[in-house]
């Protein structure tokens, strides 16, 4: 089943979205695996209600000194080939060290950053990049990758280890801008692309319908706004699907006839 990933601008609700989608395929009696690729936001293990494992995967593999040296070692040769962090690996076989598992839905982290003056994002993207190219999933399997806000993933080349790409969508006129842009992206990497619209109401997704329309970028879904939701996630408590109307079903299933 598909690997993807999700993204969008600063806080238009990726993190939401893959809370909620994952809940649903656990429902469906299936496994998902989230990768928390963003390294600066901390809640999306709170909202999933797994809590984090016991290691980022950056720290699982030595630390930035140990990923960083080879990474330096694999620039002086034919760099992408020698680079070898990962072994081909199923869900299964993943390290508990660094995915927690509740039930079906396994939480991992790329690696956060920890430490002023530490130095760029750089190396979690090689190591996304690689993650992503070497997990295997069956067909009964899902990995979600939610990012961190704007298009710096497609820079680093994550984009290239999965399947298709999900843009989530605020009532913004930015967030329309980003939406042609993202869909040139994914058309680049060829990966099938969709946009969720989140957080509307009956007029502004009226208009976020024409606007997404306008461009023939497909929308596959829709989320009302929720105040529940909204509190709830404030609150710090884990998100539920009875917390919207509508059916966040309907978008797995778009995404599985893809
Ligand atoms: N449909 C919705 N109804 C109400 N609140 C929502 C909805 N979707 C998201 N939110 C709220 O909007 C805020 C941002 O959502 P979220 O953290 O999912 O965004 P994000 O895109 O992951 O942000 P970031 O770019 O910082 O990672 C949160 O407080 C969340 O609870
Ligand atoms: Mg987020």
């Amino acid at each position: 089943m598909p690997k993807m990933i999700i993204c969008g601008r600063g806080g238009c609700g990726k993190s939401t979205l893959i809370t909620l989608m994952a809940q649903k395929i656990d429902e469906q009696g299936k496994k998902v695996l989230i990768v928390d690729s963003d390294e600066s936001n901390l809640g999306l293990s709170t909202m999933v209600g797994t809590g984090p494992a016991e290691k980022t995967l950056m720290d699982y593999l030595g630390g930035r000194p140990v990923v960083m040296g080879k990474l330096m070692a694999a620039m002086r040769t034919n760099w992408e080939e020698k680079l070898e962090l990962f072994q081909e690996s199923s869900l299964n076989e993943l390290s508990s060290e660094f995915v927690s598992w509740n039930g079906n839905k396994g939480f991992m982290q790329i690696g956060k950053i920890e430490h002023s003056h530490e130095g760029c994002a750089c190396p979690m993207g090689v190591i996304a990049k690689d993650f992503l190219n070497h997990v295997i999933v069956d067909k009964n399997e899902w990995v979600l990758v939610d990012t961190e806000a704007g298009v710096e993933h497609f820079g680093r080349g994550i984009v290239e280890g999965v399947d298709s790409v999900i843009m989530v969508i605020d009532p913004s006129n930015d967030a329309v801008l980003l939406s042609e842009k993202v869909s040139e992206l994914s058309k680049e990497a060829g990966k099938p692309f969709g946009v969720v619209l989140n957080r509307v109401d009956d007029e502004t997704r009226s208009i976020l319908e024409d606007a997404i329309s306008e461009k023939n970028i497909p929308i596959i879904g829709v989320i009302p706004y929720s105040k529940t939701m909204a509190r709830e996630n404030l609150k710090g408590n884990r998100l539920d699907n009875n917390m919207i109307e509508g059916d966040i079903g309907e978008i797995i299933t778009s995404v599985e006839s893809k």
